[in-house]
């Protein structure tokens, strides 16, 4: 008998990776690193695609932070134009798949011609029902906090409202990530251990996969090991076992 599909496991309702190893993997191939871009945007298409077939309903891709705006310009020339081509080409596929797409980032720092690629992008899937595909481009979690944090300003200064009634979710009506569940699994290719300023607010209370296969080289099965692997995990969210095996329901209500 086949796996059931994921949607019908234990929930795992949002993925976010962190896509590392790009370069890596054109080096060790002696080729240029724009090579393992290339290959990398192909593990994007296929990472998509077996995720939607999962049901997965929310997958987030670390595309570009705000930190890569400091790579040498032709890479980050290359990195658009790649972005600019897999829009371009995936179209078809994210209609035909139900696919809705969702950027998050600071979109000022980009171009206009990505902009409005993108903005088009975004309105053209926005019926999209089955997997939401988010892209953090132009993205780094402390300036998203940091943009939050001028908007709940603004607003309270307009409203003249009490700081002190501010909670969660008003912060969180102020962050790119407006209205997404929050990530129940990262991973991280390429064998680093660390954040890099990916959704800083949402990961607080997410399951953290590491693999060392570099990204060009991630593929179905990698990600179902993460997925095995996720599935193994007791999500406590600061409560105790106790708690949590006679009354499953406040682990949901405390992430509600
Ligand atoms: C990830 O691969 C892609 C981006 C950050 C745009 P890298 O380009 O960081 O690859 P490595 O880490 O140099 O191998
Ligand atoms: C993180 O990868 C950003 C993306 C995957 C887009 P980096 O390669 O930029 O991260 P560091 O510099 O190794 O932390
Ligand atoms: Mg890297």
């Amino acid at each position: 008998m086949s796996k059931p599909l994921l949607s019908e496991q234990k929930n795992l309702q949002h993925l976010a990776i962190i896509m590392d190893g790009n370069g890596r993997w054109a080096k060790q191939r002696n080729l240029p690193r724009i090579a393992g871009h290339n290959q990398g945007v192909q593990t994007v298409i296929n990472i998509v695609d077996e995720c939607a077939r999962q049901g997965i309903r929310y997958l987030s891709l670390f595309a570009f932070s705000s930190e890569n705006w400091g790579r040498p310009s032709q890479e980050v020339d290359a990195l658009m134009e790649l972005l600019l081509q897999f829009l371009a080409s995936q179209r078809e596929q994210m209609l035909e798949n139900g696919i809705r797409l969702r950027v998050i980032g600071d979109r000022n720092r980009l171009s206009e011609a990505v902009r409005r690629a993108l903005t088009a992008a975004e309105v053209e899937t926005a019926s999209g029902k089955n997997l939401t595909l988010v892209l953090a481009l132009s993205y780094g979690g402390r300036d998203e906090i940091l943009r939050a944090t001028r908007l709940l300003v603004q607003q309270a200064l307009a409203e003249g409202g009490d700081p002190a009634a501010i909670n969660e979710q008003d912060f969180e009506s102020c962050l790119d990530t407006l209205g997404l569940p929050a990530p129940d699994l990262l991973i991280r290719t390429s064998g680093e251990m660390r954040i890099s300023n990916f959704l800083l607010w949402q990961l607080a209370y997410a399951e953290l996969y590491f693999t060392e296969v570099l990204w060009p080289d991630f593929d179905a099965v990698e990600l179902q090991k993460a997925i095995d692997d996720y599935q193994r995990r007791k999500r406590r969210f600061g409560l105790t076992d106790d708690q949590l095996d006679t009354e499953p329901k406040l682990q949901r209500e405390t992430t509600d």
